[in-house]
């Protein structure tokens, strides 16, 4: 869907943001750049909506060349989070998401309705919310603002930069599980920019790890760059910490549970939460084990101790061992 050849970015000053990158994004499918500050990433996404122009290679959407479309019929293909939100402060919430919409013609009264729909959808009461200024918001409410309103158009493509930047980490992971649950069902195509290797890795079909210089030092599965670094610099990237990043990249499921016996106690989280979350619960419980629910029915689906969190980790690492071996 999107597919970069050869593109180098050189800025007039002769900073070279962005070194000869070459990778494709398939259809549906959600990309995280991760990498240090100033690496080229938001400089990476610009040059998709042609807000920077490559100084050579070229960029693909859809098997054409962006090059020769026209700028402002290619950004309504593209809806786009900017790395400090960018909300209109004069006006409301409910405004401030329809603006694409009625940028294109759409009328006001369907664009309003639109607009309401998709505050709904990322958890924002338009009733509440639709009427208040961002400077009424808190940081992670104007981040979902700016999540909407990227959405309004009903762009195939999503350039996010650190959409979830500006929030506490509770809050971050709530974001990004609705995130997650939202994409299951609008399946756009996707680059999402972070500097924090752990929502690109929860976040990612796959991942970009960027060196220092603009370039991509690995592209792949989270599993594999946290299992299978390519290099020395993206070992020290992922650092050695790898088992805890693991944690939340897998999921609780079954197997790893204990029966609940008659004592059990009330479900904490639900089958197919990451095991840190589940980690995070259990470690507030002084009885040393957790309730986990059946996502379906509400109902208690087994319990969770230390030795099962262990259990799930070694089966992700063997699982990630295998997928490596395979291919
Ligand atoms: N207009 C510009 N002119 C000259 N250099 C620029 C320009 N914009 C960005 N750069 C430089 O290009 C490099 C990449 O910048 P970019 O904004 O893409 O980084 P980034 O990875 O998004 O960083 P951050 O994580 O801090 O947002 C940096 O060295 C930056 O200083
Ligand atoms: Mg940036």
């Amino acid at each position: 869907m999107i597919r970069f050849e050869h593109v180098t970015k050189r800025y007039a000053d002769g900073t070279t943001a962005v070194d000869d990158l070459s990778f494709e994004v398939a259809e549906g499918e959600l990309v995280t750049l991760v990498g240090p500050s100033g690496c080229g990433k938001t400089t990476t996404m610009k040059m998709v909506n042609r807000l920077v122009e490559p100084t050579s290679g070229r960029i693909l959407l859809g098997g054409e060349d962006i090059a020769a479309a026209d700028p402002v019929q290619l950004r309504r293909r593209i809806g786009y989070v900017i790395q400090q939100v960018g909300l209109f402060p004069h006006k409301t919430v409910l405004e401030n998401t329809a603006t694409v919409p009625q940028l294109v013609g759409t009328p006001k009264a369907a664009a309003r309705a639109r607009a309401a729909e998709l505050l709904e959808l990322v958890g924002l009461d338009p009733s509440v919310y639709g009427g208040r200024y961002p400077a009424q918001l808190s940081g992670g409410q104007r981040q979902r603002v700016g999540v909407a309103r990227a959405l309004a158009a009903d762009p195939p493509v999503l350039l996010m930069d650190e959409p979830f930047g500006a929030v506490d980490p509770v809050v971050r992971e709530r974001l990004q599980n609705e995130f997650l649950a939202l994409q299951k069902t609008v399946r756009k195509t996707i680059l999402l920019v972070t500097h924090d290797l752990e929502e690109a890795v929860r976040l990612g079909d796959r991942i970009a790890v960027y060196g220092r210089a603009g370039t991509i030092e690995q592209f792949d599965r989270p599993a594999a760059v946290l299992g299978a670094p390519a290099n020395g610099y993206v070992a020290s990237f992922v650092g050695a910490d790898r088992g805890l990043k693991r944690l939340a990249v897998t999921p609780v499921r079954a197997a790893d549970l204990e029966p609940a016996d008659g004592t059990a106690p009330e479900a904490a989280v639900p089958l197919g939460s990451s095991l840190r979350e589940a980690l995070a619960a259990l470690l507030q419980q002084d009885a040393g084990r957790i309730g986990v629910a059946d996502p379906e029915s509400g109902r208690l689906a087994g319990v969770l101790t230390p030795q099962g969190v262990h259990r799930a980790l070694r089966r992700a690492e063997a699982a990630e061992a295998a997928q490596d071996g395979g291919s």
